[in-house]
């Protein structure tokens, strides 16, 4: 196919995802031939560094020798076969090292093949545990504001980001949602690295008063990366912990974006030295090759379930792809990696990198924050410094830094006003900073009238 004739067929055919299609008639898609490392690689043999790993998902680059190798091997045994009634080793192996590394007592591992998929596992799961509990009440999830955890109704229905919800409201379950962090515009007048979490007065009032409803509350560990990379501190998770315990409420980490070392720890509660009821992983798990979701959870919680058919207490949820042997494989073969190459190690110069761009950042006129955690870093362009208003939506400015950089030769996929930079945890260090002196360039580039 030449590269006119994918162009058309493309726009005659496929519907992207999260994409207004009519975009397409001023930018079209860039058709990727290959990839090599952190680079994306298009028909014309350009090359974009891939500042947001893919929607998250890529750990240590596009076309990597062991994840190629370790795809093809299982490929030559079995590729898929059904999950229920039957077993394979790379699902057993990757169940065993998940709960070795994962928060204690977690050590159940129920798998999915997607991260929204995951969230509704994890909702679900927790309802019925309730309802086999002599706890039937229990029926109501509570999320934060801003919060993403996925598109699917129930995924959305604990989402708090109008953008993707607002429409379909009329469809959705009926949850409670409590103001979260919102460190760059602190409230109570804080700093990220120095408060008490004064904002969890809101969750806290909500779930001691609703306890006796509330089934679980679902939050993203650290960074809710869809809101915008908005930061906060452990210590918000630590307090969480202590009021599920408190009022016998779940406690569901979605850390299906930042697991799997983005946070600088292999898992974003660590930092908080807490374990969650629920622990949803997607993403990086197959190091961006394959879909795969697990839910892990503790041994009490599976024996609610656990019982004579005839109770009718087993947990009928199933995916067809469940367990999917050529993503199991890849993901042993990550956790492989993460291990022989001592990846964790590696991140500590990278992450001091990226805070030697804060004062850079932050000097330029339209940059209200720079923030980082671990692996993450975002900057937040606000249209006046001080009062720290954001630009209005409709001029599409994290849009505009899109353009701008990808004509430097990177992908960066900003989030409203949110440049932000989540690249695979083994990008290098002269890449890391080209990466961001592009984006540099793409912020002061776009300045100017707005676009449609
Ligand atoms: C925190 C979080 N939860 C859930 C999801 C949904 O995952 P998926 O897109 O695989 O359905 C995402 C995706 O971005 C996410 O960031």
């Amino acid at each position: 196919m030449t590269k006119g004739e994918l162009l058309r067929l493309d726009r005659r055919h496929v519907w992207h995802p999260c994409t207004q299609e009519k975009d397409h008639e001023l930018l079209p898609p860039i058709p990727i031939e290959r990839g090599d490392g952190v680079y994306l690689i298009d028909l014309d043999g350009r090359r974009y560094i891939d500042g947001v790993s893919s929607w998250w998902v890529n750990l240590f680059g596009h076309n990597h020798p062991r994840l190629n190798r370790a795809l093809q091997e299982q490929a030559g045994k079995i590729a898929h076969h059904i999950f229920a009634g039957f077993t394979h080793q790379p699902a057993v192996e990757l169940a065993s090292r998940l709960c070795a590394l994962a928060p204690e007592g977690l050590n159940r591992v129920f798998f999915a093949d997607n991260g929204s998929a995951a969230v509704e596992v994890a909702l679900k799961m927790s309802f019925q545990f309730w309802q086999q509990s002599g706890r039937a009440e229990k029926v109501r999830f509570v999320s934060i504001h801003e919060a993403y955890h996925g598109e699917t109704v129930g995924a959305l229905s604990v989402g708090g980001c109008d953008l993707y919800r607002e429409i379909y409201r009329p469809i959705l379950l009926d949850t409670f949602q409590a103001q979260g962090p919102d460190c760059f515009r602190c409230p109570y007048g804080k700093h990220r690295d120095h408060c008490e979490a004064e904002c969890f007065e809101h969750l806290e009032r909500l779930v001691t008063e609703r306890r006796h409803e509330i089934a679980a509350v679902i939050i993203e560990p650290l960074i809710q990366g869809a809101a915008g990379m908005r930061i906060y501190p452990p210590i918000y998770l630590r307090k969480l912990r202590a009021l599920c315990d408190a009022c016998q409420v779940h406690y569901i980490a979605d850390e299906i974006a930042v697991g799997f070392g983005r946070t600088g720890r292999m898992f974003a509660n660590q930092h908080a030295g807490v374990a969650p009821d629920f622990l949803c992983l997607s993403k990086g798990i197959t190091g961006g090759y394959m879909p795969l979701s697990v839910v892990l959870t503790r041994d009490d919680i599976y024996a609610a379930f656990y019982d004579d058919y005839a109770t009718l207490k087993a947990f009928l949820h199933s995916h067809s792809y469940t367990g999917n042997a050529l993503a199991c494989a890849l993901a042993v073969e990550v956790l492989n990696i993460f291990e022989q190459e001592n990846i964790l190690e590696f991140l500590k110069p990278k992450m001091a990198l990226l805070d030697a761009f804060a004062s850079k950042f932050e000097g330029l006129p339209e940059v209200g924050e720079f923030r980082r955690c671990g692996m993450v870093a975002a900057v937040e362009l606000v249209r006046d410094k001080r009062s720290r208003e954001p630009f209005p939506w409709q001029q599409r400015r994290g849009y505009r830094v899109y353009r701008k950089a990808l004509q430097d030769g990177a992908l960066l996929r900003p989030l409203g006003n949110v440049v932000y930079f989540m690249p695979p945890l083994t990008i290098d260090e002269a890449v890391l900073e080209e990466l961001l002196e592009i984006a540099y360039r793409a912020i002061e580039g776009s300045r100017g009238r707005a676009e449609g």
